[in-house]
């Protein structure tokens, strides 16, 4: 019997042990590090922390460093969330998410007829929520920050006025938006150039802004002459927000989603992202399942995933919204009980389709684009920050007087019980607009736990594969030993509910894989897909070095020391 015990201790251990025994391959460093969306922000972060500061000063600078180098979808016209935790273990979030202006109504995007009118909520100036970056990062330096507000912001306006190289990558973003910026800011914009790689793009106007919000604060952006500049601008392009929206806004901090899976325990946000309730609840749903024999990318592994993700999502689109608006079951939804019933439709042998899946029934009293890093500083402080205008260059409108893009984040609302959004996402009741409410994400910034010691950061932009990406990062080191880079690299998959469609990364799986998928009637997007998600994350290694895994899908880079 002890024999036996033993050999099952040593299984279990020895599929769980596996990063021991594995050897990175992504950027290692003693200290500190921080992997975002460019090399300029890592590194403007990174020496931050060389010079002192802490994880939490250093996501003031790659945050904004974000919002100079990587207009895309770094920004201070958008909102994001971040999640910490402290070298002593204590936990905690901040939500910075854009709210819905005061004179938003919840059918400003329907017709007479109820009817969504296509693009109202993603091309027009009514897109745009109530910004939170600017309210995030001070929120952030007041409660931890250890250097000086005016010294954090230096480098990154020393970067907007000096400039920025163009990469590759970028050039083709650029110019596959060229006409829609055009069409919305005319031809003499800043970003309406043609711009090729190795040019330099100097940014003068959003280093004024800057400069002034380095002088004056934060209320600098939200009462002060940039508020002014802002709501004058939007009002000429038809958009609702006002002086008193803006007046209005505060980031919030929030406790943060706590679960384990396994003997890792996880940190990730909670409402009003779905991040960390879906991931939880697949997690969760995954649990029973031994996914490492199943194999990596296997198809019985996708088969199981695809079913605990499809009713993850057919939840997240009933129950999930804004929580200062909706009440949301969340220990129910995360009742093992009612987890391990959601599950117990699944049939190994032929797919669940979405048509025979709705939300769980649950008893309850009613009351691409986005941008993730990851920090690990020398004290052992860790962020997992992930920050959005929505769609790549948000709504579009870039106000060239203060020299940014605004988000169009309000098309993350539900318009309409059941009518999907950009990201094909179908939203109800609980995610309806309503003035001053924030609009449900997918944003999943994580930090996972092992053996009470911080394991990894995580994070990645994606909409609604957000949430399926981290996942399977986690699942790649966790279950199939894979380093943090490997991890990243690894191609991935996703399925949302509805549509009710698999969706592979191009020309990444087998298909062989995809035949016996197909055989248990599974439905598979043949449709040449975007890539899914776009991870950066730092592994602690067993000799407490720092792994960085950097998304080669992008221009995603690892800086530390
Ligand atoms: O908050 C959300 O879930 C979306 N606004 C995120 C958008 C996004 O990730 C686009 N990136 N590809």
């Amino acid at each position: 019997m002890k024999k036996i015990t033993l050999l099952i201790a040593l299984i279990y251990f020895n599929s769980h042990a596996q990063q021991a025994n594995v050897n990175p391959t992504g950027l290692v460093v003693t200290k500190a590090m921080v992997v975002s969306a460019r090399e300029e922000a890592s590194k403007i972060g990174s020496d931050i922390m060389k010079k002192g500061g802490n994880a939490f000063d250093a996501m003031v600078g790659t945050e904004l460093a974000l919002a100079v180098a990587f207009p895309f979808a770094g920004n201070i016209g958008g909102g994001g969330f971040m999640v910490y935790r402290k070298a002593n273990g204590e936990v905690g979030s901040l939500d910075y998410r854009e709210k819905a202006p005061l004179a938003a109504t919840k059918d400003m995007f329907l017709d007479n007829d109820g009817n969504v009118i296509k693009g109202k909520s993603t091309e027009t100036a009514l897109a745009i929520g109530v910004p939170g970056t600017i309210a995030g990062v001070f929120a952030v330096h007041k409660k931890y920050g250890t250097m000086p507000i005016s010294k954090i912001l230096e480098p990154v306006i020393a970067l907007a006025e000096r400039g920025v190289v163009v990469t590759k990558k970028q050039e083709k973003s650029l110019s596959d938006y060229h006409d829609k910026i055009v069409k919305v800011n005319g031809e003499t914009s800043l970003l309406s150039g043609n711009f090729k790689e190795n040019d330099t793009i100097k940014y003068p106007a959003l280093a004024k802004t800057l400069r002034r919000i380095q002088k004056k604060g934060r209320n600098e952006f939200y009462k002060g002459e940039t508020a002014k500049i802002l709501v004058d601008y939007l009002q000429k392009k038809g958009g609702i927000i006002t002086l008193q929206d803006l007046a209005k806004y505060e980031a919030k901090w929030r406790k943060p989603l706590q679960f384990t899976y396994k003997d890792l325990k996880i940190t990730s946000m909670s409402p009003p992202s779905s991040g960390g309730i879906c991931l939880a609840q697949i997690l969760k749903m995954l649990e029973p399942y031994d996914l490492a024999k199943m194999g990596h990318n296997s198809s019985d592994a996708i088969q199981v995933i695809v079913e605990a993700e499809r009713r993850a999502y057919a939840d997240r689109s009933y129950f999930l919204g804004d929580p200062d608006f909706v009440k949301i079951p969340i220990k129910e939804l995360l009742a093992e009980d009612y987890l391990r019933n959601r599950m117990a439709s699944f049939n190994p042998e032929k797919a669940t389709l979405s048509s025979e899946i709705k939300e769980g029934e649950i008893k309850y009293a009613e009351s691409t684009e986005t941008t993730h890093y990851s920090i690990v500083d020398q004290f052992g402080n860790a962020i997992a920050a992930t920050t959005t205008l929505n769609d790549g260059y948000g709504s579009k409108y870039y106000c060239d007087e203060l020299g940014f893009f605004l988000n169009n984040e309000m098309d993350d609302f539900s318009a309409k019980p059941g009518s999907p959004n950009m990201f094909g996402l179908v939203g109800n009741e609980a995610n309806s607009i309503a003035p001053q409410k924030r609009m449900l994400s997918s944003m999943t910034p994580t930090i996972v736990e092992k053996d009470g010691k911080l394991f990894m950061v995580v994070g990645t932009p994606g909409g609604s594969t957000i949430i399926t990406s981290v996942l399977q990062t986690i699942l790649n080191v966790y279950e199939y030993n894979l380093s943090m880079q490997e991890a990243v690299n690894a191609p991935r998959f996703h399925h949302q509910w509805l549509p009710d469609l698999i969706n592979f990364e191009p020309n990444t799986f087998e298909i062989k894989t995809i035949d016996k998928l197909k055989a248990k009637n599974y439905l598979i997007n043949e449709k040449p897909t975007p890539i899914i998600g776009k991870v950066d994350a730092i592994l602690v290694l067993p000799d407490k070095k720092l792994e960085g895994g950097a998304d080669f899908r992008g221009d995603d880079t690892a800086v530390g020391f």
